[in-house]
């Protein structure tokens, strides 16, 4: 039996930038992401998860199921027939108990490692960067002093593609699955034969002893995954599925010498095909793409070629920044696991994870940009073309489409609109992206309003009227209007809702007529307007211009001091009715943390002490053993004029959750206002690293979440809602600009840190130039400015 009281699961690896597993049974499924392109995988620590082609919801190619018992079922499963035991190398499905089990989650990798009576089975899994496909090596070794002969299945079970209909219209389903077989590769083509011009495979470079298209066949119509009747009887039916639920398995009989090894290679794949290519006779597909991958990974030496062109990829890329400290959890987590995470929210947004499910979610205008803070660095191209494919989504008045869809880069207007922080956060990703390029010339790009040809302006045209979009819908105090949200999608101040089958994020808003502004959005406008004027100044822009987005930056700072203090900190809101929300006067939701971040981030009314206060409330009364909540007191009841907020419990997500992605607002603040302490100890209560109750926190402990249970929920400190999270991005400027202090300029780095860890070195690729800095600081909070010039420098810094 498995100890379930365990409290460690694992530990990191730093030199192979790795996490091992080392008990399969973790307090949740501990995932790790493959992919570096457009086709991706989820993959937990016991081998389960899917993958899919572009998009999450329309090209699913495995399926999952997300509300399954038990969870985290169904996955790429190998199992190993050995005389009367069936064992999987990653303990799930059969759970059988292993003689050992590790599990190595890496950059764009996993491997999964059992042993069990004397034979051992290491199946890495990796998807190859060039080729939409996931690679699995199945390495098995006779580790015992006796000949074995045992079998192997594969086992993947096929999505019908879309993930949203594959769970529901079953009347269709059940009869559209269609497969084919051909040498050794399974290929699933359901719909290929009419709309679809794409279909996957699962194929092996060896020939098979037998294998199974149709789950029924396969498992048995009342087994689950752990007990396929036809491996415990060592068979293959050999089916051909024809609807209901195909599935590709394949079985190999083998014998091993003692110390013998032999290594299998599977590749499971996806082709799009041009609609006049789609077959090479009447019904049978064009197979020649899934060829070509299969021989692109035939044989060892082929898999450990990509497999080091996939490590050298990762070598680059976090060979941009690295941070040589006296501090291994601080040094692991920017190194390594929040730049990677900043990767995988970049590419994946809020999409696909197991706690989103790939289905509901597309790219979000505001968290997207908010992603490219996090690889601006590592990814500039990519970054260029997003902020393209987000600002072509805007309308000619400055709003936008809340999210678009991948697949299509089209808004999607079953999500909705009207969250009046979303323009701005264009301005934030632009300059993000310029500071650390130098690349003024995006500006010039032209861009589309709603995707219509024949609409271009400049992308400068769109910051343009997404800066006016806030002063264009100013409120009764001249503060901005809320609309639908601002970043807080759960304070719906204009919703008034008490109809349960209503979404709180869709529902008509009573937007004409109200009073509802937002202090996030005051703090937001001005660092962002700040931000803004001085890009514009770069650009020498026209000066009247300049002149006005500086004084409306001006008057909204006013506005804040005049309207938005509540005396101790700053207030949230104004409701609909113009009544306060965050203010000593409410009898709960006195304190928010986001208008503390952003407004002492913006240092509004830093000299008259507004900002010191604010960070003293947020330690007085936000902050908790396991970071800072986001409102306290938390709401008791729900309030129809407040709307989603209130329907949480006490101490769960934006009801005073420790909603981690706006600790590190408050860190920056707290950077800003020179005081390292406070900084540093809310930043090691949010990161991961620092955790030491694995259990306790129970989602992985490699990456942020984006929400810790706060001090008012029944067990505080438990972390849900991992990876996929505005967190990964801002811990990192967090890190990096404000406690490191490596911030890019248009024309340099200003090295300015305020982190009490004394001397360290930081390594830096920026543009054309490296950096080697080694940072003495002196507790003065000094600074100095780098100019940017090509080639290497190695710097000795006191400051
Ligand atoms: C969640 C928010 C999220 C919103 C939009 C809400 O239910 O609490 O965190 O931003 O949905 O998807
Ligand atoms: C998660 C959403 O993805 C993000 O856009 C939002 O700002 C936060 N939740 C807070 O509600």
């Amino acid at each position: 039996m498995r100890d379930l009281t365990m409290n460690t699961f694992g530990h990191f690896d730093d030199s192979g930038r790795e996490y091992v597993i080392t008990n399969p049974a973790t307090p949740w499924p501990w995932i790790n992401y493959m992919g570096t392109e457009d086709f991706f995988s989820l993959i937990s620590n016991t081998a389960g998860g899917y993958c899919f082609c572009k998009d999450a919801k329309f090209r699913r190619i495995l399926r999952y199921r997300y509300n399954g018992v038990p969870m985290d079922a169904g996955g790429r499963y190998y199992y190993i027939k050995d005389g009367d035991t069936v064992w999987n190398p990653g303990w799930k499905p059969c759970k059988t108990e292993l003689d050992a089990y590790e599990c190595r989650h890496g950059m764009g990798y996993t491997r999964v490692t059992g042993e069990k009576d004397g034979l051992k089975a290491d199946v890495l899994f990796f998807v190859p960067i060039g080729h939409r496909c996931e690679v699995h090596r199945v390495r098995l070794t006779n580790t015992g002093n006796v000949r074995k002969s045992f079998q192997l299945y594969s086992f993947v079970e096929w999505c019908l593609w879309n993930a949203s209909t594959d769970m529901e219209n079953f009347q269709r389903n059940l009869s559209t699955g269609q497969v084919e077989i051909d040498g050794n590769v399974l290929y699933h083509k359901t719909e290929y034969r009419e709309r679809r011009d794409h279909y996957a495979f699962f194929g092996v470079n060896r020939k098979f002893d037998g294998f199974d298209t149709d789950r029924e066949t396969f498992i048995g119509l009342y087994n689950g995954f752990e007990a396929p009747q036809q491996v415990f009887a060592g068979t293959s039916g050999n089916s051909v599925a024809h609807g209901w639920s195909p599935i590709a398995s394949h079985r190999f009989d083998l014998t091993l010498e003692p110390g013998a090894s032999e290594e299998l290679i599977f590749v499971l794949g996806y082709v799009e095909n041009a609609p006049e290519e789609k077959f090479v006779a009447p019904g049978v597909i064009n197979k020649a793409k899934a060829q070509v991958m299969m021989r692109a990974f035939a044989t060892g030496a082929q898999v450990d070629a990509a497999f080091a062109a996939l490590k050298a990829y990762w070598d680059d890329l976090l060979g941009r920044f690295i941070v040589a400290s006296d501090v291994p959890e601080l040094d692991r987590t920017v190194n390594v696991w929040n730049q990677y995470q900043c990767m995988i929210t970049f590419f994946f947004s809020r999409s696909a994870s197991y706690f989103e499910s790939g289905i509901g979610r597309g790219m979000g205008f505001r968290d997207s940009n908010q992603d490219l803070a996090g690889i601006v660095h590592l990814i500039p191209d990519r970054a260029r073309q997003r902020i393209i494919d987000i600002a072509s989504t805007q309308f000619p008045d400055g709003g936008c489409y809340h999210q678009y869809q991948p697949l299509t880069k089209r808004g999607n207007n079953d999500i909705g609109g009207g969250f009046n922080d979303d323009p701005l956060w264009l301005i934030f990703g632009t300059v993000a992206y310029i500071r650390e390029t130098g690349d003024f010339g995006i500006l010039d790009e032209p861009v589309p309003f709603d995707n219509k040809p024949g609409t271009e302006v400049s992308l400068l045209e769109h910051l343009k009227i997404s800066f006016a979009h806030v002063t264009d819908n100013l409120g009764p105090h001249g503060l901005p209007l809320i609309g639908r949200a601002d970043w807080n999608d759960c304070l719906n101040l204009n919703c008034f809702s008490d109809n349960p089958d209503e979404s709180f994020q869709t529902t008509e808003n009573k937007t004409e007529g109200s009073k509802a502004e937002s202090l996030m959005i005051a703090g937001l406008f001005v660092a962002e307007g700040r931000d803004f004027a001085e890009l514009l100044e770069r650009i020498d822009a026209d000066k009247a211009y300049v002149d006005k987005v500086r004084a409306d930056v001006a008057a909204m700072e006013e506005a804040v001091k005049k309207y938005g203090w509540d005396g101790e900190w700053f207030l949230r809101a104004y409701d609909y009715y113009g009544r306060k929300i965050g203010s000593d006067e409410c009898e709960e939701g006195k304190v928010f943390i986001e208008s503390q971040g952003w407004c002492t981030m913006a240092r509004i009314g830093a000299e008259e002490g507004l900002c010191d206060k604010a960070l003293d409330s947020c330690v007085n009364y936000l902050e908790c053993e396991h970071g800072m909540v986001l409102n306290t007191p938390a709401y008791t009841h729900y309030i129809k004029d407040y709307g989603e907020i209130s329907s949480y419990p006490e101490g769960y997500k934006e009801n005073a959750g420790i909603f981690c992605h706006n600790n590190p607002w408050v860190i920056i603040g707290e950077a800003m206002a020179g005081r390292a302490e406070d900084a540093w100890r809310h930043y090691k209560k949010i990161t991961p690293a620092f955790t030491k109750d694995q259990a306790l926190r129970k989602v992985e402990p490699y990456v942020f979440c984006q929400m810790v249970a706060g001090k008012d929920a029944e067990k505080p400190g438990e972390g849900k809602n991992s990876w996929l999270t505005g967190t990964a991005a801002w811990t990192w400027k967090a890190v990096s600009e404000a406690l490191l202090g490596i911030k890019p300029q248009y024309d340099g780095l200003l090295v300015e840190p305020c982190i009490p860890i004394g001397t360290y070195r930081i390594r830096r690729r920026f543009r054309d130039a490296e950096y080697d800095l080694t940072i003495r600081q002196t507790g003065k909070g000094g600074k100095a400015f780098i100019p940017y010039k090509p080639g290497k420098q190695v710097l000795d810094l006191t400051l």
